[in-house]
Formats: C-alpha cells, structure tokens, sequence
C-alpha cells in the first residue's frame, strides 16, 4: 500500500461508510486504497464489503494512509486518539468528522504541525450530493486545498469558523432527516388523495428535488419560486396557508433551534 495514495477511515459506521463509497463513486480512491477500522472488522460480510481493507488496528492504519478521517462517535473518540495520536507523522493530515470535538483538542493532542480539518457532511455523501461544512487550522495550506477540493467531489462545500460547526450540524447533516421527513409526510398525503405510496413517494421526492434545484442553479428567493406557484385565490396558497395555520415554518426553526441546542449541551 503507497502511504501517499491511501486514505484511513477510523470508524466504518454509517458516516465513514457513506464517505467511503463517495470516494470510489467519484473515482477518487480505489476500494483497495481504503483502509476501514472498526471495533470488530471480522464479521464475515466486513471483510469482503465493497473490497476495502477492514481492521480492527486504528494505529497501524494511521501509519499507512496520508490522509486519516476520524469518524467515531464522540464518546468514544478520546481513547481512540489516545491510541493512535503516536502513529502521526509531520506529513499526515486529519479530517475530522466528530461532532463537538475541537480542532485545538486533536492538535494538543497529536503534537505535530498538520493541517486538521473538522468537517460536518451529511449521509448524502454516499452519492455525492452532500452539503459540507469545513473549517480548519490552516485555511491557506496546499494540504486544506486538497481536503477542500476532497469533499467538492462529494457535493457542496462551504468554509466556515469553526464555532460555527454545531450548527453546521443541525441544519446540514441533521437537516437529511428534516427533508426525509417533509418528503415523507407529502407522500402520506399523496397516499391519502389517490396514489400508491411508491408513486406518491416519487412526485414528492422529485418535486423535493426540482425545488432546490431552482434555487440552487438559479440562485432565487424561495418566496419569488412560490409567488410563482401561488395564484390568488388558488389552490396552492389554500394548502400552503393551510400548513402554515398548522406550523409548517415554526415547526421547521424551532425542530432546528431544538437540535442546535441539544448539540451544545452534549458538547459541555
Ligand atoms: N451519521 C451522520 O449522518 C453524521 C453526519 C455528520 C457527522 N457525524 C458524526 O460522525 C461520527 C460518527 O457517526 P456515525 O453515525 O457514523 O456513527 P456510527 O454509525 O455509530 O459509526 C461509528 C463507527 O465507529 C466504530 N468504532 C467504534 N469503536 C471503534 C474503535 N475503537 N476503533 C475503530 N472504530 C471504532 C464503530 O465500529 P463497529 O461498527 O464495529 O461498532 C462504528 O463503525 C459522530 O461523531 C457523528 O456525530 C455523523
């Protein structure tokens, strides 16, 4: 294995997973390039999946990967690092997905000079489409350009201070569930006015994804989109306002300020 071309996933659960099959989707990484820890890799549908490297041993996947994502859950990342921190080389750097956890947390506690990333995706990753967060300790290095221009194959990406992350984390890699939800619940009510639930579940996740498309590539007001759809006395102001009397909008901002909150508590 070439030390330069291979890439350690510390933590093969749903995160590290989804960034492991983004990785050979965008055809970035060879599964062969890509060694996955886990507490227990010797369940026999691990050690063939996707034909990546699974190993239990997260220090001697440091050593032979340049790039090291770390995606444990946060009460168990500190005997993690703990365990792997002397495997870091001046040449190493670390991405990190860890919610709560600091970048000034892993550099005090790897001693070396590298570029540490802290980054909040979404599981959308998995195909490419995910919106993610980044900040970093040296936003100018060669080495913070490549993780950039990393996860740019994987979706969208947006640079932010990092005492922005928890709420990266609630609006963007909570948020999949909040839209999994509406799209859900619109075809409950598809259901419900005629359609078979895969039918109905097509339209609402289709026309989920033709409106963020308009205000994605055309960079329009959601409230301009609507107008659009909203002819007075019509049917659509009658549903929208319909949902509203009920809470569409406040149930969404508040949902998000519950999550944020949370989000702070656990990292106290
Ligand atoms: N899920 C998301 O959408 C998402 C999005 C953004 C950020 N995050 C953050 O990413 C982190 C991981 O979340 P997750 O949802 O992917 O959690 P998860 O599914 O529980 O995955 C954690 C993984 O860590 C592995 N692990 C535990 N102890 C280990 C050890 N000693 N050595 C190596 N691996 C070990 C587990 O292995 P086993 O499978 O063998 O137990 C598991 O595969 C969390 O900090 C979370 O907040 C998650």
């Amino acid at each position: 294995m070439d030390f330069n071309s291979t890439i350690a996933i510390i933590g093969g659960g749903n995160i590290g997973m989804s960034i492991a099959e983004g990785l050979v989707n965008a055809q970035k990484y060879k599964p062969e390039q890509i060694i996955i820890t886990r507490k227990k890799s010797d369940l026999p549908k691990d050690l063939h999946e996707g034909g990546f490297t699974f190993q239990e041993d997260n220090a001697d996947a440091v050593s032979k990967a340049r790039i090291v994502v770390l995606s444990v859950v946060p009460h168990v990342y500190e005997p993690i690092l703990e365990g792997m921190k002397h495997a870091f080389t001046e040449q190493h750097t670390l991405i990190t997905v860890v919610t709560g956890v600091e970048i000034a947390r892993f550099q005090e506690a790897i001693q070396k000079d590298i570029c540490i990333a802290r980054v909040m995706p979404n599981t959308a990753i998995k195909i490419r489409q995910s919106m993610t967060c980044i900040a970093t300790n040296k936003p100018k290095s060669k080495e913070f350009a490549e993780v950039t221009e990393l996860f740019n194959m994987l979706g969208e990406t947006l640079y932010i201070d990092e005492e922005l992350m928890l709420s990266a984390t609630a609006l963007g890699s909570c948020g999949i569930a909040y839209f999994l939800r509406a799209i859900r619940a619109a075809s409950q009510g598809g259901t419900q006015i005629g359609f078979h639930a895969d039918e109905a579940q097509l339209i609402a996740a289709q026309t989920a994804k033709g409106a963020a498309e308009l205000l994605l590539q055309l960079h329009t007001h959601p409230e301009d989109e609507i107008d659009k759809v909203t002819t007075p006395r019509g049917i659509t102001i009658a549903g929208l306002n319909e949902m509203e009397h009920n809470g569409l909008s406040s149930a969404f901002i508040k949902g998000i300020v519950k999550s944020y909150d949370k989000a702070i508590n656990k990292e106290e």
